[in-house]
């Protein structure tokens, strides 16, 4: 059994001058329920914007399209996604999600988790959906041998309407006419309840119609803007060596 809070015996709420307030261990419980059903990884919890660091993006290395060096690439998708946490939830129907491009180990998972435990720490639920595995979960359901425990309806409902989806790793995997009307359909919802959606991607932006279709790659440039992080060496080679 676990043990009893020894602020509050159990009650959840603690007495200050007559007042009743929520116990510590009450927001440590709403935080660890919230964390286990974003999914985010344990691995990853501890990504914060604190601990982003720049040094992996030179600046004498300059952009393809020749605007910005490696380095004010980095700082504008840096801000970009500081700017979506401190502005969330946006009111009036704007959605100001974000998409992030850049070869392997350039660190869009690793801003992407930023964002999440930035916001899963002010008590907004998030989803951190890995793409390859989310679609593996659906198809999962349609083996009539195995139990799942749970239905491919409430993993598409819990993409479609949890208040902030991320969606890591679109691509790098063969889309059939399932894997993007699963994607569409979620896309598709997410625009049409104004609901912000991150988005990281190995896919150049030129080639996401290719891979998602034309009918979801609208969507996401109409729900997202895109930001490069560009790197000289895989950020995880570096820091194997
Ligand atoms: N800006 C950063 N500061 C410190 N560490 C970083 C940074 N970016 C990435 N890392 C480290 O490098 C690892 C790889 O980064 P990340 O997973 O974000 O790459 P990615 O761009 O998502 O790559 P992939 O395309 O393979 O998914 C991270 O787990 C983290 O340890
Ligand atoms: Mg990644
Ligand atoms: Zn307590």
């Amino acid at each position: 059994m676990a043990e009893e809070c020894a602020l509050c015996q159990g009650r959840g709420l603690v007495f200050k001058d007559n007042y009743a307030m929520p116990c510590r261990c009450a927001k440590e419980k709403m935080l660890e329920n919230l964390y286990r059903q974003s999914c985010v990884p344990p691995a990853v919890r501890n990504f914060t914007f604190n601990s982003f660091d720049f040094k992996y993006y030179p600046k004498t290395k300059t952009d393809p399209d020749k605007r910005f060096n490696y380095l004010e690439s980095a700082r504008l998708t840096y801000n970009a996604a500081m700017d979506f946490v401190k502005n969330f939830p946006e009111k009036n129907g704007t959605i100001s999600g974000l998409v992030f491009t850049g070869q392997v180990g350039s660190g869009k998972t690793f801003l992407a988790c930023c964002i999440a435990n930035a916001l899963l720490e002010r008590g907004h639920p998030v989803l951190f959906a890995v793409v390859p595995d989310m679609l593996d979960r659906i198809r999962a359901t349609y083996d009539a041998g195995k139990q799942m425990g749970y239905s491919e309806q409430e993993v598409m409902d819990a993409a479609r309407t949890i208040p902030l989806l991320i969606l890591d790793d679109l691509g790098a995997h063969n889309y059939t006419d399932w894997t993007r009307n699963k994607l569409y359909s979620i896309i598709n919802y997410r625009l049409n309840y104004c609901l912000p959606t991150v988005i990281t991607t190995n896919i150049n932006l030129e080639n996401l119609e290719a891979h998602l279709g034309e009918r979801t790659t609208s969507r996401i440039f109409q729900m997202c803007r895109p930001y490069r992080l560009l790197v000289d060496v895989d950020i995880r080679m570096l820091q194997g060596q």
